[in-house]
């Protein structure tokens, strides 16, 4: 049996998770933050101090890694061999380096496997980079989530701000900037909006004006 399932994908930023998690509890889904699971990766990669350049070391790793999402009363948490880093993979060391591993191709196959396996038990609503381009491909409704660099990067600041991190909006931006490049350039699935793709500009909207765009996207889908 195939779910009907929801792939959301676009920039960094651009409200993925925030959305993504209030579609998926309108429509009693799962959802799966696939960002986190690469966040998690590169987490565990720091912890074990291994170099960036060491691909076989990396194989080794991700293939032994056990990640799971889990959703405790509507609180997301991700967990690393059995360890709540769920605040961790949010840190701005993390988030400088997560482009860098997630271009590794043992890492993609890991990850993607594990995605296609929640999505194989359940409906989903999955967000990320290459959900409707290569994980999901046959999602019934694929959603593109973009705004404004200056929107993007300013929530962003807003809420680092407010979890106590020293970070300025230049910074933010420079950071939001060359993620998209990496993330669209590397030769692995690249983020890139599905051909089938609908694109939803969430600038100047409020959160729930795009949930609302998206449910009426997925109930005219089904
Ligand atoms: O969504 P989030 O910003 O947490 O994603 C962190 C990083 O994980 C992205 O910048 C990208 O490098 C990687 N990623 C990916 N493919 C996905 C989801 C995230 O490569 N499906």
């Amino acid at each position: 049996m195939q779910y009907i399932s929801i792939a959301i994908d676009g920039p960094a930023g651009a409200g993925k998770s925030t959305v993504a998690k209030q579609v998926a509890e309108c429509l009693h889904l799962m959802y799966i933050d696939t960002g986190a699971m690469y966040r998690a990766v590169t987490w565990k990669l720091l912890q074990a101090g291994v170099s960036l350049e060491d691909n076989s070391t990396i194989g080794e790793i991700v293939q032994d890694l056990d990640i799971r999402l889990s959703d405790e009363n509507g609180r997301l948490r991700v967990l690393v061999d059995g360890q709540d880093v769920t605040q961790d993979i949010r840190s701005p060391e993390v988030t400088r380096l997560v482009s860098h591993v997630s271009r590794f191709r043992q890492v993609r196959d890991r990850l993607v496997a594990l995605q296609r396996q929640y999505a194989k038990q359940q409906a989903v609503v999955m967000d990320g980079r290459d959900i409707g381009s290569n994980v999901l491909p046959d999602a019934k409704v694929k959603i593109f989530l973009t705004a404004s660099i200056e929107e993007r990067a300013e929530r962003r600041v807003a809420e680092l701000q407010n979890k106590g991190y020293a970070i300025t909006i230049d910074e933010v931006r420079q950071e939001l900037v060359k993620r998209d490049q990496m993330d669209m350039e590397r030769e692995i699935a690249p983020l890139r909006q599905a051909s089938d793709a609908q694109v939803v500009d969430t600038t100047n909207k409020t959160i729930e004006e795009v949930v609302k765009q998206i449910l009426t996207i997925y109930y005219d889908a089904t």
